[in-house]
């Protein structure tokens, strides 16, 4: 039995971790304040779901899930995580995480800071543009017509397979926007973040996205 290690078990975290535990997944789940205050998700989760310290989710994990505010990212530990397959959920919102200069002047991406962080790991950009309470109520089986699609990034190949099949399981199917530094055509404010999205309607809004100084310049 595969492993998920989830690094964050607040709304997108315990989503993903209820996914993977209902998809035969064992699951590791952390959070800042430590596993005794997990106990009700875990109690919830069942047999084979534990909490544990942030540095225990990130050795126990095949694959680990990095679900945090973004301004914490610095904080996850990269020894443990060398190797893997990380999975990047993340969003800027800089009411929340801080003005951060290099997403201001669009010189990269929020996975790209992430995999900065992460050199020895490999990180793909997932389930960032969907909202929590629609990860358990909008997957369907595999070949369902108009399944809801969900947008990939990574640059490494047989991680993004990975999490392509992983993705699939949960009952999305999956568009793969390229690298990481193609990441953006799926952040907030591009047309593809947030509503539900057939595979093909999402690949015409990662087309038409327009970076945020496009934006800008067109309502000024
Ligand atoms: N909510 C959505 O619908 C949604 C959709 C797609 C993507 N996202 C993005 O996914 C990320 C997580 O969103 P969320 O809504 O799940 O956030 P959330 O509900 O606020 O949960 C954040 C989780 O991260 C944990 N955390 C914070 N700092 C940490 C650290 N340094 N180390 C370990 N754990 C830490 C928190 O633990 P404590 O409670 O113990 O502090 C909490 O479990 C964000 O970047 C968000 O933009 C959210």
């Amino acid at each position: 039995m595969k492993t998920i290690g989830l690094i964050g078990a607040g709304h997108i975290g315990s989503q993903l971790a209820r996914l993977a535990v209902s998809h035969g997944y064992r699951v590791v789940v952390s959070n800042s304040r430590g596993p005794e205050t997990l106990k009700e998700l875990v109690a919830e989760l069942g047999p084979n779901a534990q909490a544990g310290s942030v540095d225990e989710a990130a050795r126990a994990g095949d694959i680990v899930v990095v679900t945090i505010p973004l301004k914490n990212i610095n904080s996850v530990p990269a020894a443990p995580l060398a190797g893997k397959i990380v999975i990047d959920t993340n969003n800027y919102y800089p009411q929340r995480d801080g003005h951060i200069a290099e997403l201001d002047n669009e010189s990269t991406t929020t996975s790209e800071l992430l995999q900065r962080h992460l050199p020895k790991s490999k990180v793909v950009k997932a389930f960032n543009h969907i909202y929590a309470a629609a990860l358990t109520t909008d997957g369907q089986p595999a070949g369902t017509k108009n399944r809801r699609a969900l947008v990939i990034a990574g640059d490494d190949p047989s991680a993004k397979q990975a999490v392509a099949q992983l993705i699939d399981e949960f009952g999305f199917d999956t568009v793969d926007a390229g690298p990481l530094k193609e990441g953006w055509r799926i952040q907030r404010d591009t047309p593809g973040y947030g509503p539900r999205r057939t595979a093909e309607e999402l690949r015409k809004d990662l087309q038409s996205a327009r970076r945020y100084a496009e934006m800008s310049a067109h309502k000024a």
